[in-house]
């Protein structure tokens, strides 16, 4: 499949395909896999009226009977997460009250999804879309902290104490940005900055260099935690990996397994 193509989201399960029961019964939000693990041993799990206790057991989502302490598991169908390569001149909401191009127009998922979080109408590059609530919260998280990078553009090249002063804090509203990752891109003539910001206040790298006197010409979101939009073209989406979600769930504190 070439990039940029959508594939079906690599946690999608079609009612035909197998998949092991611990993972079944942590994907229906009952236990993680290791606590499954200790059910299905116990003995607490029947698949079609069987006791399961083999490990390695597969069941049909959908198709098969799964009841834990007798009571039945619901299927829910698994959680949609995808990253967009946001062009410029779209406006992330889902209605635009002056009829401009939103990213939901380039977002074709078998439910509706919502971005994580906002980029401004100019800014390009990585923005996430999931329908799962807990997820999206856990990422927009102020004490979550996942690491942002862009790559900005400025109208003149960047001195080297403002590189400093981006790296430990810029006064914005009364409150001091963290601490960030800053470096002059090679061969950008000192106008092309990489930073790496782990909050997510409004417009906060165009205000950090603003606030230097410097005008952002462009500003591309490079990567989002281990979220990249490499061989993924402008317009287009792709599935997060079972590994991108796993490491982002890790990154926020709400995947213990
Ligand atoms: N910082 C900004 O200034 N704009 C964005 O879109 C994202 C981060």
């Amino acid at each position: 499949m070439k990039p940029g193509h959508r594939k079906p989201p690599a946690a999608q399960v079609k009612a035909e395909d197998a998949v092991r029961l611990n993972r079944y019964l942590s994907m229906c939000g009952l236990a993680s896999r290791r606590k499954a693990d200790e059910m299905i041993t116990s003995g607490l799990v029947t698949v079609n009226g069987t006791i399961m206790t083999t490990l390695g057991t597969t069941v049909r989502p959908g198709r098969d009977r799964v009841f834990v302490n007798g009571k039945e598991v619901a299927h829910v169908d698994a959680p949609i997460y995808l990253v967009l390569n946001k062009p410029k001149d779209t406006i992330t909401t889902s209605h635009d009250e002056r009829g401009r191009p939103t990213v939901m127009e380039l977002i074709h998922a078998r439910k509706r999804v919502y971005p994580v979080g906002r980029l401004d109408r100019d800014t390009t590059g990585v923005l996430l879309f999931t329908n799962d609530g807990t997820f999206a919260n856990a990422m927009m998280h102020p004490r979550t902290g996942i690491p942002k990078a862009y790559l900005v553009t400025c109208d003149k090249p960047v001195e080297r104490e403002h590189l400093a002063q981006l790296r430990t804090g810029i006064r914005l509203d009364k409150k001091m940005t963290a601490p960030a990752e800053v470096f002059a891109v090679p061969g950008g003539r000192g106008k092309e900055v990489g930073i790496t910001i782990r909050e997510g206040w409004n417009r906060q790298v165009r205000r950090m260099f603003e606030s230097l006197g410097y005008d952002v010409r462009k500003l591309d979101r490079v990567a989002y935690g281990p979220v990249t939009k490499e061989g993924l073209p402008r317009g287009s989406t792709r599935a997060l990996t079972h590994q991108e979600i796993r490491k982002l769930k890790q990154l926020a504190g709400i995947e213990k397994d």
